[in-house]
């Protein structure tokens, strides 16, 4: 049975730390499925429009070689639904939400990977704004 990992992101501006946890999650199974959060759940989420629409976001995970398949979240509330469409074996998050999603041992191994250091959308929006 291929062993089926689940993430989720928003994934806007895409960076380096967004590839990297992306190739973590995969080497955690055979097959990775990535939640894309929609615009409107990014609005409630962070408090701002993304730079990149949910469309593109989507595009762009989908081209990336680890991931085999991608789907919009619409909603913080329906990891379990999730997780339960996509038969995900590991839910794997960053370290930034450590602990927040333990609920889910019932169902499926939850890991979660520290971040890479030093890189953030928020950070190079920062960092773009004060260019320009
Ligand atoms: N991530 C990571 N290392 C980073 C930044 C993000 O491992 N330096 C991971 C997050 O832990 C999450 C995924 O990438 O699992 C998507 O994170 P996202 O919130 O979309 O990216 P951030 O850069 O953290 O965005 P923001 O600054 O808007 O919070």
């Amino acid at each position: 049975m291929p062993r089926t990992v689940l993430t989720f992101g928003t994934f806007d501006v895409f960076h380096v730390g967004h590839l990297r946890v992306i190739e973590r999650a995969a080497a955690q199974g055979d097959r990775l499925v990535v939640g894309v959060s929609s615009d409107a759940l990014n609005m409630s989420k962070k408090g701002r429009e993304p730079v990149f629409s949910e469309g593109e976001r989507l595009a762009i995970i989908a081209a990336l070689k680890p991931v085999d398949e991608v789907f919009l979240e619409e909603s913080l509330e329906l990891k379990r639904h999730y997780i339960e469409q996509y038969d995900a074996d590991v839910l794997v998050m960053g370290d930034d939400w450590a602990g927040r999603f333990d609920e889910f041992k019932d169902v499926c191994e939850v890991v979660y990977l520290p971040r890479t250091p030093a890189i953030s959308t928020t950070a190079l929006i920062e960092k773009i704004s004060d260019l320009a």
